[in-house]
């Protein structure tokens, strides 16, 4: 992989590039939509993601270039740079905009990158350009930012730059990922137990719907908002920051404050997603899959009926896996609208799986989805 990139370097740049770096996507094992309410998740880095390479220049320039994108852009250095459209570089620049913030000045830089993770797919590709420009640049230019910081800087890009009011699960996982390892991570406090994601018998199964996402971003803000709502309810009578610090018991007590019934299904799948993911971690760390597997099916059922971001595709992927008899847990994982679904399939059954849901999802949808099954990785690091 990195000497092919190296070429693609040397063609478009002339010279040798100096550093690579490489970033992991993610996906979400359960947990979901609960980041920004100050929940519980459980994520892990995965071993496709973004690589990065690039070599200095004394052109005053900061130069972006793709395996992926036929876009190129360069811009003069500058103080600061805004978002001028929806192109990719975007994401990187935001990257140079907010570390200038924090009392840096940026000097010319060619940059090249290239990702496998299918882009829109709730892999968190976004993410994952993000944490590996933060990182690199970190490193290459020795600024001596520790990784939550790059976390955080990561996503205010997202947030302030991009314009997603996302939370920070994704920087997160792909910043702290370990190798065959799933993160416990509490959104509101950012402490976090790393557990052993030992699958036994199973691998996971990334399934792609390949249905584009082009209205996700409206309809994640949609429901940020919405959860805000909930929380000025719930405020009347008790004093919360958060969703997530009520538990089930907690919540029944007080959601006659919600008036709104689609505003109470969003808060309801938020309050019983947390409390899933602790159920999640004990059933992980016991060994007791079959417990685990039922919990993303749970997970998936909540996210349908009541916080409403599958769609007809995820929904037909995760039906197809309850009827298969060697998937014992799936669900749709990111932000849902289209993406990826994950799923717990037993070993030796990958080609199996794959034949009859292209089948089925073809039959149900009319074009293919596509299967990939990726290990558990590390995070972001120098090659
Ligand atoms: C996207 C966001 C995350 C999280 C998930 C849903 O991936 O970037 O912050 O909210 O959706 O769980």
């Amino acid at each position: 992989m990195t000497s092919q990139l190296f070429e693609l370097f040397k063609h478009r740049y002339n010279k040798n590039p100096e550093n690579t770096y490489f970033a992991p996507g993610r996906v979400n094992l359960i947990g979901e939509h609960i980041d920004y309410n100050g929940g519980l998740v459980m994520p892990c880095a995965i071993t496709a993601g973004t690589w990065l390479l690039m070599a200095p220049n004394n052109d005053g320039l900061i130069r972006f270039a793709s395996a992926n994108f036929e876009e190129y852009k360069e811009f003069p250095l500058q103080q600061s740079y805004t978002k001028t459209d929806r192109e990719w570089y975007n994401y990187p620049l935001g990257i140079f905009n907010e570390l200038q913030n924090m009392d840096w000045k940026a000097k010319g830089l060619d940059l090249f990158y290239y990702g496998n993770i299918p882009i829109g797919s709730g892999l968190s590709s976004s993410a994952s350009i993000e944490v590996l420009t933060a990182f690199a640049l970190n490193d290459y230019h020795q600024l001596g930012h520790d990784q939550l910081t790059l976390v955080k800087l990561s996503k205010k890009v997202e947030n302030e730059f991009i314009g997603v009011n996302s939370g920070i699960m994704d920087q997160f996982a792909i910043a702290f990922g370990e190798k065959d390892k799933a993160l416990v991570l509490n959104c509101d406090s950012l402490k976090y137990k790393v557990i052993d994601c030992n699958l036994g018998d199973y691998v996971l199964a990334i399934i792609n719907t390949n249905k584009h996402r082009e209205l996700s971003e409206s309809k994640y803000n949609e429901r940020v908002e919405e959860c805000s709502q909930a929380l000025t309810a719930l405020r009347k009578e008790i004093s919360i920051n958060y969703l997530c610090e009520l538990n089930s018991e907690k919540f029944a007590l007080h959601s006659h404050l919600i008036t709104d019934e689609v505003i109470l299904k969003r808060a309801t799948h938020v309050v019983k997603e947390n409390d899933r993911v602790n159920l999640a971690a004990k059933a992980l760390n016991s060994g007791d899959l079959m417990a685990f597997g039922r919990l993303m099916y749970a997970s998936h059922q909540s996210l349908k009926e009541l916080y409403e971001v599958t769609g007809k595709e995820l929904d037909a992927v995760v039906d197809f896996c309850a009827s298969y008899p060697h998937v014992i847990g799936a669900r749709m994982t990111g932000a849902g609208f289209g993406g990826c679904a994950i799923a717990l399939l037993k070993k030796g059954y990958e080609e199996d799986f794959a034949k009859y849901l292209t089948d089925d999802y073809i039959a149900k949808i009319g074009y293919p989805a596509a299967i990939y099954i990726h290990d558990i990785g590390n995070g972001p690091t120098k090659l």
